[in-house]
């Protein structure tokens, strides 16, 4: 397989072909996760309530972002790896913003992903140090105190918010946008007015792409969102196949 770059991502889109990423957060998974042909793996700050236990993404720190993005980015060949960028470190200003993305890209990311639009400017001042930034728009997890947890761009004016907010980041220089949790038609509306590809999450079939959380899809996560049907139980097969480890060597 080809190594992935997001110059690659802006043909999949003209060529009418789907891009599929998925989060990894350590070495083993990162590594299965390449070989299994993904176009982008995301360190996501969902690391939080995936594999560190918090209740969200809030708590997660960009020293916990560099080391799970280094055991990605070593396991990684082809897919291209890309980092969240934590709750906190580019609300402050746009050079600590930038200072942070240059961490990520030192720790092995070849580029972040923000949420939301409202620092266009610091989405700029990474751009402008050559890395290119995944927008994220619709549900932004590190806003869920504000916007609750439940779909975004129902009624006119909320849709015509997140279709200008997705055009200004594709004018600021994003590669590509997350869209997460919003209806259908608009996430197709804001797929054809785009030239950048759209990427999908809980947000119906007609994106560019679609992402999802990998402890969703393989039934790792206790919680997985509604929109995700896990296609094994992993943490099924783990729990029976230690309880048989734990009966053979008591030997009950
Ligand atoms: O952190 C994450 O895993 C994400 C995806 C849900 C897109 O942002």
């Amino acid at each position: 397989m080809e190594k992935v770059t997001v110059n690659r991502l802006r043909k999949l889109k003209l060529q009418d072909q789907k891009i599929v990423m998925l989060t990894a957060y350590d070495f083993p998974f990162a590594r299965i996760l390449d070989e299994a042909g993904l176009d982008i793996i995301l360190v996501g700050d969902s690391l939080g309530n995936v594999a560190l236990g918090y209740k969200n993404t809030l708590p997660v720190t960009m020293e916990e972002m560099l080391v799970h993005t280094r055991a990605v980015a070593r396991a990684v060949k082809n897919s291209l790896v890309v980092a969240d960028m934590p709750f906190g470190s580019y609300q402050e200003n746009d050079d600590k913003a930038a200072a942070n993305a240059v961490k990520l890209v030192k720790a092995g990311a070849e580029a972040v992903k923000i949420e939301g639009a409202g620092y266009i400017s610091a989405v700029k001042k990474i751009i402008k140090a050559g890395i290119p930034v995944l927008g994220h728009l619709g549900f932004t997890p590190q806003s869920v105190n504000l916007l609750g947890y439940k779909v975004q761009g129902r009624g006119t004016r909320d849709e015509r918010k997140i279709l200008k907010e997705a055009q200004a980041l594709e004018k600021a220089g994003c590669f590509a946008v997350v869209l997460e949790l919003v209806p259908e038609k608009l996430a197709a509306k804001i797929t054809k007015i785009l030239k950048i590809p759209t990427i999908g999450i809980g947000a119906g079939g007609k994106t560019d792409g679609q992402v999802l959380v990998t402890n969703d899809l393989l039934g790792l996560y206790e919680n997985p969102p509604s929109f995700v049907k896990p296609k094994v139980n992993l943490r099924k097969i783990a729990k029976e196949t230690v309880a048989d480890f734990v009966k053979e060597t008591k030997l009950i």
